[in-house]
C-alpha cells in the first residue's frame, strides 16, 4: 500500500456562469475540486490550508475512517473548523471498500462548492468484479447558485423559511447549453465506439435528488456508494445527495453525438431548473462535430414509481471480497421518524415574525428531536476527555407519539410537529448490531431525505411505502444480498430498515444529505464505544486537531 498525498488550498475565486460573475469558494482553484485517486488499502495524507474567508472542514464522504474517526471532518461532531488562516492535515486509510466516494467540505453550505471525486481502486494486484473497462470517467453532479451560498443559506436560518433555490444543476461545474451563456464551456466527452467505459458519477448537489440518462444508452450499474452490486442493467439512474453510482457502459450506438443528461427528481415545482436538464455533450470519435445532440427523455421531476424501482431492485455482490454477512441477531433495535415541522419563532426579522409558512420558523427532526451543533467543542472531544455540558446521552430509541406517519390530514398538526431542540446523542456498545427503520413523516410536507452515517456503511434490508408495519414488513428482509450504502433515500411517504454493526468506534454524524434539512435539525450523532482491545480503541487524536 502507498501513500497518497495532496495539497488543498481552500480558497475564493470568481468564476462566470448564467451570464453572471459570482465569488465562490473552492480547492485548488477548480469546481470541482481536485480527484484524489487511490487503491484499497493505501494512505491518504490531505493537508488542508485555509486562505478562505469561512471556517472549512473536509469530509471523506463514506470513508469507513476505522480507527481514524479524528479525520472524519464533520464540524463540531469530530472536530472544531479550521479557521481562516490556519491549516491541518487528514490522515487516514481508505481500507475495505472499492468504488466511487467524494470529498467535500463539512462547514455549513460551503459544500455547494468545495468538493470533488474520490476514487479508490482495488489494490495491487487485484481486478474488479467486472470486465476491465477502456476508460474511467468521473461525473460529478451539482448546482450552482447566482448568489453567494453561504449568505442563502444564513438569510434562510435567521428567518426561518426555505433557502432559495439553485439557478442551474451542473455536471462537473457546468450547466450546460440548454441554460444561458453555457453552451461554449459545456462539457464533452468523446467515446470511441466499441469500447466500454466505467462511469463514477456522485451527486454532490445541496439539495436536488437526480435522475441521469444518455441518450440511446444503456447502463450496467456495479456499485452504489463504494460498495459493489449484482450487475443491474438500466438506462436511468437516479441517484441522492450524497449517493454514488458505478456504471459500465458500451458505446455500442451510431456515430453521432448524444446528450448526457441529470435532472431533478423531488423538487417544488417553481425550482428554477425543474424544466432544464444539465448536460454534457457525448461524441463518438469520428461523428459529424457540429450534429445536434440526441436528448434523452427524462423521467419528471415526481416520479416516484422510476425512482423506487432502481433504488429497490438492487442487491449486493456477495462474492465481492469485501462482503461481510448482514447481522442476523439483533441487539438494538430502534424506529426513528424523519421529517420537517414548524416551531414558534421569534426570528431575526424586522417585526421579529418568521417567514415560514404560517408566520412559523422550519424546523425538522428524528424523533422530534432537532439536533443542535454543540459549537463550543466537538462532540468527540467532549466524549474522551469527559466534557460535560456539550451533549446528552438520552436520544429516543422511538419517537414520542405514534400516529398515521403518511396521512397528509396530520400536516400542520402542532401536537405532532413540535419539535425540541437538543444536542441528545445515541450510545452503542461495540460490535452491537442495530436495525433502525427510519420512518418518512408527512406533517409538514413530503420530502425524500437521503439518510447518510458516518464511519459505518449499513444494509438496506426493506424499503416501502406508507406506515413501517413489524408484523407483515419484516418477512420481506433481504437478509442475504442487500445492497450496502452509507446514504439510503427515505421516500417521501415511506420508509426503510437498515442494519449495521457498530464496529468503529468514535463520533459519527448521522443526517439527511439534502443540506437545507440539516440546520434545521434533521440530524443525530452516534457514539459508537471503545472495543476490548488495543485495535479497537480510538487512538489520540492528532496533534494539530483545530482548537475551538
Ligand atoms: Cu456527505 Cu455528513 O456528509
Amino acid at each position: 500500500a502507498l501513500t497518497v498525498r495532496h495539497t488543498f488550498n481552500v480558497g475564493n475565486l470568481r468564476l462566470n456562469r448564467l451570464c453572471k460573475n459570482q465569488v465562490i469558494t473552492a480547492v485548488n482553484g477548480g469546481l470541482p475540486g481536485p480527484t484524489i485517486v487511490a487503491q484499497d488499502g493505501d494512505t491518504l495524507v490531505v493537508r488542508v490550508n485555509n486562505i478562505s474567508p469561512y471556517n472549512v472542514t473536509i469530509h471523506w464522504h463514506g470513508v469507513f475512517q476505522l480507527m481514524s474517526a479524528w479525520a472524519d471532518g464533520p464540524e463540531y461532531i469530530t472536530q472544531c473548523p479550521i479557521r481562516p488562516g490556519q491549516s491541518f492535515t487528514y490522515r487516514f486509510n481508505v481500507t475495505r471498500q472499492e468504488g466511487t466516494l467524494l470529498w467535500h467540505a463539512h462547514f455549513k453550505a460551503l459544500r455547494t462548492t468545495v468538493h470533488g471525486a474520490l476514487i479508490i481502486r482495488p489494490a495491487r494486484g487485484r481486478t474488479y468484479p467486472f470486465p476491465t473497462p477502456f476508460f474511467e470517467i468521473p461525473i460529478v453532479l451539482g448546482e450552482w447558485w447566482n448568489a453567494n451560498i453561504m449568505d442563502v443559506e444564513e438569510e434562510a436560518v435567521s428567518t426561518g423559511r426555505p433557502p432559495n433555490m439553485s439557478n442551474a444543476l451542473t455536471i462537473n461545474g457546468q450547466p450546460g447549453d440548454l441554460y444561458p451563456c453555457s453552451s461554449a464551456n459545456t462539457v464533452r466527452f468523446t467515446l470511441v465506439r466499441g469500447k466500454t467505459y466505467l462511469l463514477r458519477i456522485i451527486n454532490a448537489a445541496l439539495n436536488t435528488p437526480l435522475f441521469f440518462k444518455i441518450a440511446n444508452h444503456k447502463f450496467t450499474v456495479v456499485a452504489v456508494d463504494a460498495s459493489y452490486t449484482d450487475p443491474y442493467d438500466s438506462d436511468v439512474l437516479v441517484i441522492a445527495p450524497g449517493q454514488t453510482v458505478d456504471a459500465l457502459m458500451t458505446a455500442d450506438q451510431a456515430l453521432r453525438r448524444y446528450y448526457m443528461a441529470a435532472s431533478a427528481h423531488v423538487v417544488p415545482p417553481l425550482a428554477p431548473y425543474v424544466n432544464i436538464s444539465t448536460t454534457a455533450i457525448v461524441s463518438y470519435l469520428g461523428a459529424a462535430p457540429l450534429s445536434p445532440p440526441l436528448m434523452p427523455a427524462m423521467p419528471g421531476a415526481r416520479d416516484s414509481d422510476t425512482a423506487h424501482a432502481f433504488l429497490s431492485n438492487l442487491t449486493g455482490l456477495t462474492s465481492s471480497p469485501h462482503w461481510t454477512p448482514v447481522p442476523l441477531e439483533i441487539e438494538e433495535r430502534m424506529f426513528v421518524t424523519v421529517g420537517l415541522g414548524l416551531v414558534p419563532g421569534p426570528c431575526d426579522t424586522p417585526t421579529g415574525v418568521c417567514s415560514g409558512p404560517g408566520g412559523q420558523r422550519l424546523a425538522a427532526s428524528m424523533n422530534n428531536v432537532s439536533f443542535e451543533l454543540p459549537e463550543r467543542l466537538s462532540i468527540m472531544e467532549a466524549y474522551v476527555n469527559n466534557v460535560s455540558g456539550i451533549y446528552t446521552a438520552d436520544f429516543p430509541d422511538n419517537p414520542p407519539v405514534t400516529f398515521d406517519y403518511t396521512n397528509p390530514s396530520n400536516q400542520q398538526n402542532p401536537a405532532l410537529m413540535g419539535t425540541a431542540r437538543g444536542t441528545r446523542v445515541k450510545v452503542f456498545k461495540y460490535n452491537a448490531t442495530v436495525e433502525m427503520v427510519f420512518q418518512n413523516t408527512a406533517v409538514l410536507s413530503s420530502d425524500d431525505h437521503p439518510m447518510h452515517l458516518h464511519g459505518l456503511n449499513f444494509y438496506v434490508v426493506a424499503q416501502g411505502f406508507g406506515n413501517y408495519n413489524p408484523q407483515t414488513d419484516a418477512a420481506n428482509f433481504n437478509l442475504v444480498n442487500p445492497q450496502e450504502r452509507n446514504t439510503v433515500v427515505v421516500p417521501a411517504f415511506g420508509w426503510v430498515v437498515i442494519r449495521f454493526r457498530a464496529n468503529n468506534p468514535g463520533v459519527w454524524f448521522v443526517h439527511c444529505h439534502i443540506d437545507a434539512h440539516v440546520p434545521w435539525g434533521l440530524s443525530n450523532a452516534f457514539i459508537i464505544e471503545n472495543g476490548p482491545t488495543p485495535d479497537t480503541t480510538l487512538p489520540p487524536p492528532p496533534s494539530d486537531l483545530p482548537k475551538c
